[in-house]
């Protein structure tokens, strides 16, 4: 686990859902002005599905014929495009393999151009993820809330490989020690 990452969620989800009083905000309503002061939750959220996208590959097929990176792509291929490739891509993302939140923090314009169009989890165009903001909403929350409610350790060094074609998922999965929050 990348050091001082749950800590950091865990001040930031007690900031904005509130202090440890016994409730951890729990009744507290959430609405879009809490979600988006939970920056590093989100900055996780974008982290984990750039390294661990879902969806693997996704199809597409030509309907006309494209003209991309030196290459034509005949009308009526079958494009098998990743967002795992994508989003492992050196030319778009600064050390690639390295899990790294803050990556995401204080992007120029131009940054922010580039990590767009290379952050494809939920898909791009027509045929996109109808539910993107829905599931980026809830994984940003769910981070929060984990970080406010629970301690967690992996239980090995071993960082599992990702395995599976369609739905990516970490090969043997991913084995932690869970306690109810014992620290402040
Ligand atoms: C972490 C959660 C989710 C991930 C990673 C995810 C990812 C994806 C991906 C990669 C696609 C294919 C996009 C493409 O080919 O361009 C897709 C399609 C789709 N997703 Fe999601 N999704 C998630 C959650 C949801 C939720 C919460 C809903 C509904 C409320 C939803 C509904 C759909 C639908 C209906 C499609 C098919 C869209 C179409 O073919 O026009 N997804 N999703």
């Amino acid at each position: 686990m990348t050091p001082g990452l749950w800590h950091r969620l865990r001040v930031e989800a007690d900031t904005v859902f509130g202090s440890r009083d016994g409730s951890n905000g729990a009744n507290q309503p959430i609405d879009d002005g809490l979600i988006s002061r939970l920056e590093l939750a989100d900055r996780t959220m974008r982290e984990t599905l750039r390294l661990h996208p879902a969806g693997v590959v996704s199809p597409r097929e030509s309907a006309v014929d494209v003209h991309v990176g030196g290459y034509v792509i005949p009308k009526g291929t079958l494009i098998m495009w990743s967002a795992h490739l994508a989003g492992r891509n050196s030319v778009a993302w600064a050390d690639p393999l390295r899990y790294n939140p803050d990556r995401f923090a204080n992007l120029t314009n131009e940054q922010k151009s580039v990590a767009d169009q290379a952050w494809v989890p939920f898909g791009r165009g027509a045929r996109n993820c109808i539910g993107f903001m829905l599931a980026q909403m809830e994984l940003t929350i769910m981070i929060a809330r984990l970080a406010q409610r629970l301690d967690i350790a992996p239980i090995t060094d071993v960082v599992p490989q990702p395995v599976g074609l369609v739905v990516n998922r970490p090969l043997g999965g991913t084995p932690m020690r869970v306690n109810v929050r014992a620290s402040t």
